[in-house]
């Protein structure tokens, strides 16, 4: 269904790419942008920049750019349509569509599907919940019992699933969702006998929450709380399984609502359960996220990077709590952030405990009680080993590998003088234990890669002898071309015009090999359309003279095929398109257009001194000197490449013709001697305007 242009520039107009990425990052301002760890790769120090006044993001690391509608798409992996619904809603904006019938609802993607399926049972059993006899004297009275506020039922959407076998199938299939799609959603369950029911029934449900609040799966409490139960034929919490748009091990629990306080905070609570979740929270706790059941991820450490670099790990005093608390330490410290842990006392949950003390004792609990992973460590070794020497060492070299995963070298070093002072013993020792470490885990690094390389039918051969082969093929040119007295041409000097492709990130070049002449394509759609209306001379536009002299020659390079199409066909009817009609996609909604403008458009240099302000570039006439000088060599070095791709066809051609053709040798030798003379005339010419 398709949103009405003026509300799609409405929702354009409204989403500010600050607030939007702010949702998902955390920002921090440097300059006149904002920076964060990227979103979209994983990294320690951040390389993601937003421009507030040219509305764009862009990330130096992975390449990712783009304006707000492009960022929620990535970010939530969701099309071009739903993003701008969300931003609908995020700014209280209306859309005006009908009612959506069955058939149109199955013709969108199945993972949209899925979700306004999810969406739909979140709300049967909140009203399950709150309305009918059955929820209120069940459901309601027991989230009574364990003191959940309204706003609290609210915040967390919870609800309640009717003991019956199949309510929830039942009222889908009414309102039109196919049986398929509530199956694939993880709602309903089919029998091999074809007898189909609800998954969850009789429980109290937790609807499990995306970082930007859609429903994507639920867990389900059993009601009774005597332990018979709970261990008997119905386990005590029934999640949803995996599906199309729920992936446990990327999920945390409560993240949504937790992500405004964690960046305010700046700190993330750790806990294992919905309830402790949910019981911190209504204490005024929000900065608290769980694992739910899964033993916790690096996915779900990255999630909370997002937000934070600090985290404290809540769990219970148990031994199954202090097990988990270590097996989450060292995945923590690698993604390089900070690590706090709390034990609560033996017997209790944050859940149970905030209950029992309160929230400000229960925050006074924290501050003195929380740890950070020497000390929990040290403690734990110091308590068991007395005066045991090498129960001692085994302490020192449990924490020391703790160390050895921490990235920052600097922070590696200042730990090491902790560690010194915590077990009584000089620090060149203990540093002398991370090192052997280190050591170590290098050595079982190249172990297990020389085990690859002997595997057999391995990669490695095969990309070895295509390479030599490559090599071997430009010597047969270059010796071709010695025979016939040409000259190889130089590589060409990029740097000679400060334009941004001399300037920008290398780690997006070394992705894939670049023909030597996508360089000069870029160059040119750079031109283009960050100067194309600038008079060159009087009555001629840059985008004139580039057009005309390209002629109708197309690129061989993608994006700069499909912008200088584009193009074209704009200036065709009278328009010069520039860097913004791009980037708001109007022109084009593919996503290498996109980013590839903001790249042009946006020079790696900049960062440091804020990006340009201004969109339109009014030069002084030096400056009009210098861009007409652009232009004229960049045509010119395009002509030149084309001119030697046909050389060396021909000279392919040559190598296989027949020389008993003396005709036809004559003629590819004719043809190669006059593309010899324009590629020399180029370099005269190039020669001639790089000013001293
Ligand atoms: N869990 C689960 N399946 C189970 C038991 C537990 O998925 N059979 C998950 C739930 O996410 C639960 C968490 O593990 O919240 C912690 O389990 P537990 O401590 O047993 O539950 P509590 O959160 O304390 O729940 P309650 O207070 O309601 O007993
Ligand atoms: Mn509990």
């Amino acid at each position: 269904m398709r949103i009405p242009e003026a509300t799609v520039d409405q929702i354009r107009q409204a989403a500010d790419i600050i607030e939007v990425v702010n949702d998902f990052v955390s920002l921090k301002k440097r300059g006149s942008n904002y920076i964060a760890c990227c979103p979209f790769h994983n990294e320690k120090t951040p390389s993601f920049s937003v421009n507030p006044a040219r509305q764009i993001y862009k990330c130096f690391g992975c390449g990712k750019a783009g304006d707000s509608v492009r960022f929620v798409m990535d970010v939530e992996n969701i099309g071009y349509g739903e993003a701008l619904r969300y931003l609908a809603k995020k700014y209280g904006i209306e859309i005006e569509e009908q009612e959506q019938t069955p058939e149109e609802l199955l013709r969108q993607n199945e993972r949209e599907s899925l979700l306004i399926a999810l969406n739909f049972a979140k709300t049967f059993f909140q009203e399950a919940l709150l309305t009918s006899d059955e929820g209120k004297s069940v459901g309601l009275s027991y989230f009574r019992e364990r003191g959940f506020t309204n706003p609290t039922l609210e915040a967390f959407d919870l609800g309640y699933s009717y003991d019956q076998w199949d309510a929830l199938l039942q009222a889908g299939l009414q309102r039109g969702y196919k049986r398929e799609i509530l199956e694939k959603a993880g709602l309903i369950l089919a029998k091999e006998n074809n007898k189909v029911f609800d998954r969850f029934r009789g429980r109290v449900m937790f609807p499990i929450h995306n970082v930007s609040g859609r429903v994507i799966a639920f867990g389900a409490r059993i009601l009774k709380t005597d332990k018979s139960q709970a261990g008997g034929a119905s386990p005590k919490y029934l999640n949803s399984p995996e599906t199309e748009v729920y992936h446990k091990s990327q999920v945390l629990y409560g993240i949504f609502q937790a992500k405004q306080a964690i960046r305010q905070e700046d700190v993330c609570y750790l806990t294992e359960g919905y309830t402790d979740v949910i019981s911190l929270h209504q204490a005024g706790i929000k900065n608290v996220v769980a694992s739910s059941g899964t033993s916790l991820t690096t996915e779900q450490i990255r999630l909370i990077g997002r937000f934070t670099p600090n985290v404290t790990i809540l769990y219970d005093g148990d031994a199954a709590g202090i097990k988990a608390a270590l097996r989450g330490l060292d995945m923590v410290l690698e993604e390089g952030l900070n690590l706090k842990l709390l034990l609560l006392p033996d017997g209790e949950d944050p859940d149970s405990y905030v209950h029992k003390v309160g929230a400000d004792a229960f925050k006074t609990y924290i501050k003195e009680h929380s740890q950070d992973f020497i000390d929990f460590k040290a403690s734990r070794w110091l308590a068991e080993a007395g005066d045991d020497p090498l129960k001692r060492a085994e302490g020192i070299s449990d924490v020391c590998s703790s160390i050895t995963k921490i990235p920052d070298l600097l922070k590696r070093q200042t730990l090491s003088q902790r560690v010194a002072q915590v077990f009584h013993v000089s620090e060149q020792s203990v540093i002398s234990e991370i090192n052997r470490l280190l050591r170590l885990q290098q050595e079982q690094v190249r172990k297990t890669s020389d085990r690859q390389k002997r595997a057999p039918g391995q990669e490695p051969r095969q990309t070895a002898s295509s390479s030599a082969l490559a090599a071997e093929s430009v010597d047969d040119i270059n010796a071709l071309l010695n025979e016939l007295e040409i000259d190889t041409a130089p590589a060409f000097d990029e740097s000679a015009f400060g334009g941004a492709s001399a300037l920008e990130v290398p780690q997006e070049r070394a992705t894939a090999t670049r023909t030597p002449i996508s360089y000069q394509e870029e160059e040119c759609v750079r031109l283009l359309i960050n100067y194309g209306s600038q008079e060159l001379e009087p009555g001629i536009t840059l985008c004139q003279y580039i057009l005309s002299e390209l002629h109708e020659i197309n690129f061989q390079t993608q994006p700069f095929d499909h912008i200088l199409t584009h193009y074209r066909e704009a200036y065709a009817q009278g328009v010069i398109l520039t860097a913004a009609d791009f980037i708001s996609q109007r022109i084009s909604s593919d996503r290498h257009v996109q980013q590839q403008v903001i790249t042009l458009t946006t020079p790696r240099y900049e960062i440091s001194e804020g990006w340009l302000r201004h969109e339109i570039f009014v030069p002084s006439e030096e400056e009009i000197s210098i861009l007409a000088d652009a232009a004229y060599r960049n045509i010119l070095r395009i002509k030149k490449m084309l001119a030697e791709q046909r050389m060396a066809v021909l000279q392919q051609q040559l190598r296989e013709v027949n020389k008993e053709f003396t005709e036809e040798v004559d003629r590819i030798l004719m043809e190669f001697m006059q593309y010899k003379r324009i590629d020399m005339e180029i370099s005269r010419l190039l020669g001639t305007v790089i000013s001293g």
